[in-house]
Formats: C-alpha cells, structure tokens, sequence
C-alpha cells in the first residue's frame, strides 16, 4: 500500500492505479465498519483508495475536534489488510490554506435531523467530499447508512455538481448487541455502553411494527420514543420517521420510511437508523 500526504504526492500514485478506482472517505480510527467499506471498494473495483482526514470544518465550536479519536499506524495496517492500493492523509493546511473561502451548500436535505443540532455540519462534510473526489478522481465512492443523511447528502451533491462517480451506500455494521460501530462508541463509560444498544432495540422494534403491518409515522415515532424512555440513561434529542430521499418528517400513512434518531448517554452523542418498506 502506498502513502501520499500531498495533493501532488496523491496524483503522482494514482496515475498508476488503475480505473474503476474506489474512494473511501474516512477520518480514521477504522472499526469494521469503515474496513466493510473498503473491501467492499477492492471486491467491486479495480484498485481502492482510503482517505484518512479528520475534517476540521464539519465539527461544531462545542463539538469533540481535539478529543476525536487518531491512530494514525493502526489504521495505515488495517486499510493495508482490507486491501487498500494507496492510503492518502492530508495536512490540514494543505486542505484549508489560508484565506479559504469556497463551500459547498446543499440546500433543504442538509437542514432537518442532523442538520438542525449540527448547525454547519454538512457544509463541512459537502465541501470535503467535493475536495477529495476533485483530488482523488475515482469512479465510485463508498459511504455508509450507518450516517443516512450525509449519504443522501452526498449523493444529492455528487449530482448536482455533475462527479462523474456512482455514490455506493453500504449497510450498517453493528457490534453483537446490535450498537452501530462508531469512533465515538470509544467515549461511552461502562454503563453507558451497556445501555447504547437501545438505539437499536427501538429502532428494531418500529421496524418489526411496521413489518406487521403499522403504517402511522406517529405511531411508528411513538414506539421508539416508548422504547428509549424505559432507559433512563438515554436521552433522545430527536427521534424520526422521514421520507428516505427528502427526509422530510412523516405523518399519516408511509410507504417507505427512514427511522432515524440521535441519543445522548452521558457526554456522548449517538446516531442510528433504519429503513422500513
Ligand atoms: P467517518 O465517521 O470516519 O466515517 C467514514 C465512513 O464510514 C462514512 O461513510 C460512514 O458512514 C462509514 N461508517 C461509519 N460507521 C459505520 C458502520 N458502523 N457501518 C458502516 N459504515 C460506517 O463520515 C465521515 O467519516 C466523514 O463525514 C467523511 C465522509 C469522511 C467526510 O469528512
């Protein structure tokens, strides 16, 4: 596996993989979920390239920039397992030079759910994404539903900007208990790790609702809201029953739904979701 620091370092080796080249997006401390990503790029593409950038403007003023979880030489041998051809890790500076000024926006997908406690957020993830697809050039990219909405997001972006790339969403990896592997599932104290599987519980329990036959968005809300408030632990900030492609919130009768929501455990700030119909 090769390594590039510079945008210039990064062309000169990826003038040498060859296409359908796969991007992995990633801000590193790899768990299973972002190593499903990247074997999946090496299984359906000719070569596989993993991008490791802890992305500076995605991350609120109160939000865990400084405590975000860096193993840079873990990481470098876990991409290599997975099969990466080229491992690109750029400096902040190079990324964001001084006087930066151009952001990508995308519009009304970015403001309900995530976007309404995470004010910023998907400018930062938008802009990023377009940086390294522009650097890296690759013809598929790989992104997880475990984050429902930046991979709508991203999708929504890659087109409205004309990327001549296909956006590939991969399926949620999950610890045994069902909690959605994160690089913050690392911040949880003991306690708070043995209750982070509710998210999961009532997301499982809404959809199994639904798949015997419950079709109210409110009712469908309302059993997972039910669900988190027998763990006291748990506090919900939002819980949602979306349109999949607009996440725009639901009521009445749905067809197709995103089941979604973000709970704090303490300090730390959890996301998961699931697709119904
Ligand atoms: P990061 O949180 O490192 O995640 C990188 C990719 O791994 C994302 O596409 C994310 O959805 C996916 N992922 C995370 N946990 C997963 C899980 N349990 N199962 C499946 N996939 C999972 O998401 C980001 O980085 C950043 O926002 C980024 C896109 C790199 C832009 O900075």
């Amino acid at each position: 596996m090769v390594i590039a620091r510079s945008i210039a370092e990064l062309r000169t080796s990826r003038a040498h993989l060859a296409d359908p080249l796969g991007l992995v997006p990633t801000m590193g401390a790899f768990h299973e979920g972002h190593l499903s990503l990247i074997r999946r790029a090496r299984e359906e593409c000719a070569s596989a390239v993993v991008s490791l950038f802890v992305n500076p403007t995605q991350f609120g003023a109160r939000e865990d920039l400084a405590a975000y979880p860096r193993d840079p030489s873990r990481d470098l041998e876990l991409a290599e397992q997975a099969g990466a051809d080229l491992l690109w890790a750029p400096e902040v500076a190079e990324m964001y030079p001084p006087g930066f000024q151009t952001w990508v926006q995308v519009e009304s997908l970015t403001k309900p759910l995530e976007g309404l406690y995470r004010p910023g957020h998907f400018q930062g993830v938008a802009t990023i994404v377009a940086k390294l697809f522009n650097a890296v050039l690759p013809q598929r990219a790989y992104f997880g539903q475990k984050d429902a909405q930046q991979a709508v997001v991203v999708r929504r972006m890659a087109q409205d900007l004309n990327f001549p790339l296909e956006i590939v969403v991969c399926p949620t990896v999950r610890e045994a208990d069902g909690l959605a592997m994160s690089s913050r599932n690392a911040y949880l104290e003991p306690d708070e790790r043995r209750v982070a599987p509710v998210l999961y519980h009532a997301l499982s329990q809404a959809a199994e609702a639904f798949r015997a036959g419950e079709r109210e968005a409110d009712v469908l809300r309302k059993w997972m809201e039910r669900t988190l408030a027998g763990e006291p632990l748990a506090r919900p900030q939002y819980v949602s029953v979306a349109d999949p492609e607009t996440l725009a919130e639901l009521s009445g009768p749905v067809e197709r739904a995103l089941l979604s929501m973000a709970v704090h455990l303490g300090t730390t700030r959890l996301i998961d979701n699931l697709l119904v119909g």
